[in-house]
């Protein structure tokens, strides 16, 4: 019976190059999760797309002296081409900036205002004087009052990652001016957090096995929830659906942003002639939903967007929400805003994707921050995808291409140890796909490479190239027995390896795609394709 998955990414700002913390704070996880279930036969919808709203565009905007539009027009198509060039799966990836976005933000905005969930309030904001201008968020900066980081932003301290209120900061200044800005009176929509402080806890504490870092964030912020802001004084973003805020004032880049899951699978369905489709993954109730963002996101996509749905009603909220730590860089973040780190771009253009697919997926940061450098990378190559996987596939394959006359050898009687190979195979597929399935992708990828760690173990015991000559049936078995094992191998590293999956599926006379999980017999005799090294060795300077 196959299962209804949504898999909905974290949506990058258009407004910069993006880095490795975010492929491994939530696209690299996000996609072998789906191409995994895709495999396992299930209907997976993977979404996301760029956020074209908000002050980091604007910002940028006036920093390049071009419109936002333009920004998003500069950035849009770059990451773009990282999914391209890494394979990360997307069944679509769209921007807010389109008129569906628009109109769907604006329905939830109506239909929340209808259902007694907006209030409107008059507030003090903060205004630059010199600039003449009311003061988004993130064009105050100043003193986090929780850490004391003196470069705190007015949404959110980016050292201690709480979300802020801009006028918790200790002595704020304009990003505009630098000036000191003063308090003005304005009137903005409020989402009534409040009033789902009892349905939110009941709801998180149901969740079991939900990681603990991304449900205690979660509760502990449901105890202690004011009314929030959903509109903001902007000239950019999407329109606010009601006339009576006066103008000037558009729809919160957060608001709309999260809405983004929503929109763009309704977008894919009207793509796909099928208008309705989107509701498969989000009004059946056993469709599930995981949320693939950085612990950043947390507070939006474990409260306030739950929040909006069971406000909006009858649409599904997140089965989990798997929010990764941070990948750091000799104790740094990799973030745009900061600029640490090298784009995904640069590392995609020295590296065979999959190389740095491996490289990232076994250091993902699900538990902690973890540190990565180039060092690290060019090590975790050579020394475990390129020693350990490559290299058993290679010596398996040449050896039988060699000596077999290009074809996989025929097995003969087989010895406990050849049936504790294959047994191997099939339990490491079982093994990675229960990793997989509770999003724990790190598990998953050292089962399967300590499996070939395991095959070339028993190559090295039972040594077929020595036998080769006084026994060539021998070492046709142990050959044919290391074939399925490479065979189980290669489906259960394809969620992380989709490239050379490819590759080593034209070695062995396989189809380029995958059919389901289970382990493609080899038969004896078959003919092999053309044999070559899959990985290349990383020069120590190829990062330099
Ligand atoms: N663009 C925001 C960020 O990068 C929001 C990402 S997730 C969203 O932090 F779904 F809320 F957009
Ligand atoms: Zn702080």
């Amino acid at each position: 019976m196959s299962r209804n998955i949504l898999v909905a990414v974290a949506w990058p700002y258009a407004s910069g190059s993006l880095h490795l913390g975010h492929l491994g704070g939530a696209y690299l996880p996000a996609d072998v999760f789906a191409r995994y279930h895709r495999i396992a036969g299930n209907d997976v919808l993977m979404v996301s797309g760029s956020d074209a709203n908000g002050t980091p565009i604007t910002v940028k905007a006036d920093e390049m002296g071009i419109t936002p539009r333009e920004v998003v027009d500069t950035f849009h198509p770059e990451i773009l081409g990282y999914w391209e060039s890494l394979g990360i799966s997307f069944d679509l990836f769209t921007t807010t900036m389109t008129q569906n976005h628009h109109r769907v933000t604006q329905d939830m905005f109506l239909r929340l205002l209808e259902a007694g969930y907006l209030h409107k309030k008059t507030t003090e904001q903060y205004f630059d004087p010199e600039a003449e201008r009311f003061l988004p968020d993130r064009y105050v900066e100043g003193t986090c009052p929780h850490c004391g980081y003196a470069e705190a932003r007015g949404d959110q301290c980016d050292n201690c990652g709480r979300t802020l209120d801009v006028t918790d900061l200790i002595e704020p200044r304009s990003k505009l001016s630098g000036a000191a800005p003063v308090r003005r009176e304005t009137e903005h929509y409020f989402l009534d957090l409040p009033a789902f402080a009892d349905p939110l806890r009941n709801w998180l504490e149901s969740k079991t096995t939900w990681r603990k870092h991304v449900k205690n964030w979660a509760l502990g912020m449901v105890d202690e929830m004011p009314e929030r802001a959903i509109t903001r004084d902007i000239d950019w973003g999407v329109d606010v659906p009601v006339d009576d805020l006066g103008p000037g004032k558009k729809i919160y880049v957060w608001f709309d942003a999260v809405i983004g899951y929503l929109s763009a699978a309704i977008e894919w369905a009207s793509a796909t002639g099928d208008a309705d489709a989107w509701k498969r993954w989000w009004e059946n109730q056993d469709a599930e939903s995981y949320y693939f963002v950085g612990k950043d996101n947390i507070p939006f996509h474990a409260v306030i967007w739950p929040a909006m749905l069971m406000g909006y009603g009858e649409l599904n909220l997140p089965t989990d929400v798997p929010a990764n730590q941070y990948i750091t860089f000799k104790g740094a973040k990799a973030s745009k805003s900061k600029g640490v780190g090298r784009s995904i771009g640069w590392y995609a253009e020295r590296l065979q994707p999959d190389a740095l697919r491996y490289a990232i997926a076994s250091i993902l940061p699900e538990q902690n921050d973890t540190d990565l450098s180039d060092d690290d990378i060019i090590r975790r190559v050579n020394e475990e995808l390129v020693a350990t996987w490559g290299n058993l596939v290679n010596r398996v394959l040449s050896m039988s291409a060699r000596s077999f006359d290009g074809r996989v050898p025929e097995p003969g009687q087989l010895t406990d140890d050849d049936n504790a190979v294959l047994e191997l195979g099939s339990s490491t597929l079982n093994e990675v796909a229960s990793q997989i399935e509770a999003v724990q992708l790190r598990a998953g990828l050292r089962a399967a490479l300590d499996a070939a760690g395991e095959v070339n173990a028993y190559l090295n015991a039972t040594e077929p190239w020595r036998i080769l000559e006084e026994d060539p049936a021998r070492a046709g078995t142990i050959l044919w027995t290391a074939v399925q094992a490479i065979s189980a191998i290669r489906v259960a590293l394809s969620p992380y390896l989709p490239f050379s999956t490819r590759t080593i599926g034209g070695m062995l006379g396989l189809d380029a795609e995958i059919a389901d999980w289970t382990v493609p017999e080899i038969t004896g005799g078959a003919e092999l394709g053309e044999i070559r090294p899959v990985f290349e060795k990383l020069d120590s300077d190829v990062l330099d």
